[in-house]
């Protein structure tokens, strides 16, 4: 068997140890004489399993107990209208930050709902930049400000989340989620989907403070109400067991590695190796603004455009896949996501030093 290194940016690369462990108990789990997968999510082993999950979850982020832990379904473009139909609370409109592509569509959505300000746009800069914080034209009526905290196609990081006074600040975190610790009490809401840093497609995450919940609009179907969600423990309808399983083993598997200040020295190890080469170097191009780079997704361009497809195939021939960047933006894209190991990237500098020096 041969593993790849995978730089997809989601689905993506999971920790081998916890692939292991659930090829392991796949026909029998833990004495149980069945698999995960069919087991009744009212059972006592499932209901151990994603207790387990969330307990581990809220120990790796530092959840406050105010906070509720929902597993959802339907992945962040479902929570783009699941977040302003419970998050309006009877306000006229929200304030969007538009920081590229998840923002754009998070923005989109969620005018079907309420009034949309966008307080702030990176568009003039082609989305190499985070709007200074000083610029946004926030409404203080606003019923919260909304920012994807890491665009998973531009490549674009906050650094830190952004001071917006008593308006609940909500992050769609897909991409950037558990990649390093994060102070939770600075939003009112966190989501995300669990195919980058979490575990299989299929299963949401979201991080709620209890007093923003139960003012859901009325249309809001009662699987996506985030009270029907919490009451029932995040079991109103079927929950998707087998990711919210392979979940809990990654949080273990982080937890083992040190946790969140230990996965962002690593992150930010592989994310420097990367940089730091495309900073050196004319035959490669980092976009984005040194202030705001993403750990997780580092796109880049070749300057000349008419070496990608030969670029791509070279990597692949290496074992090192995915690396086509989004078709909006084109070029490369390399996502180091937690279960990156620090060898994956270093193989993809030295290819690409290799490369640059047969080429350029
Ligand atoms: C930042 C961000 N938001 C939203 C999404 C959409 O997630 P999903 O396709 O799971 O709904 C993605 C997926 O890549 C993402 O990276």
């Amino acid at each position: 068997m041969t593993r790849v290194f995978n730089f997809s940016a989601g689905p993506a690369a999971l920790p081998e140890p916890v692939l292991r462990q659930a090829a392991a108990e796949m026909l029998d789990w833990h004495g149980s004489g069945m698999s995960v997968m069919e087991m009744s999510h009212r059972g006592k082993e499932f209901i151990a399993i994603a207790a387990e999950a969330e307990a581990l979850l809220r120990e790796l982020m530092a959840i406050p107990p105010q906070y509720k832990v929902l597993f959802m379904q339907g992945g962040a473009i479902a929570e783009n209208a699941i977040v302003p139909m419970n998050m309006l609370r009877g306000h006229a409109g929200a304030d969007y930050i538009d920081t590229g592509e998840w923002s754009k569509k998070s923005i989109k959505e969620a005018k079907k709902y309420g009034a949309v300000n966008v307080a702030a746009s990176a568009a003039d800069s082609g989305y190499t930049t985070i709007p200074p914080r000083a610029s946004w034209k926030l409404d203080p009526a606003a019923a919260y400000v909304h920012i994807c905290s890491n665009e998973t196609i531009g490549g674009v990081e906050y650094p830190a989340p952004p001071d917006v006074g008593a308006v609940p600040l909500v992050a769609d975190m897909s991409s950037s989620i558990l990649s390093r610790p994060v102070e939770v009490t600075k939003y009112g809401l966190i989501y995300g989907g669990a195919q980058k840093n979490i575990g299989p497609a299929g299963l949401t995450i979201v991080i709620v403070r209890e007093d923003l919940i139960g003012g859901a609009l009325p249309c809001t179907p009662s699987a996506f109400d985030y009270k029907v969600v919490a009451d029932n423990e995040s079991m109103y309808n079927t929950p998707p067991t087998y990711a919210i399983y392979i979940a809990g083993l990654v949080f273990q598997w982080l937890k083992a590695q040190g946790g969140l200040p230990a996965i962002e020295a690593h992150n930010r190890r592989k994310a420097a190796l990367l940089y730091d080469y495309l900073d050196t170097t004319a035959f490669y191009r980092a976009p984005v603004a040194k202030s705001c780079r993403s750990l997780m997704n580092v796109p880049f361009k070749l300057e000349d455009e008419s070496l990608d497809a030969a670029f791509l195939k070279g990597a692949e021939a290496r074992g090192m896949v995915q690396l086509k960047g989004h078709r909006s933006v084109g070029g490369m894209r390399a996502s180091l996501y937690n279960a990156m190991p620090l060898e994956g990237v270093q193989a993809l500098v030295a290819y690409m030093k290799e490369f640059e020096s047969q080429h350029g």
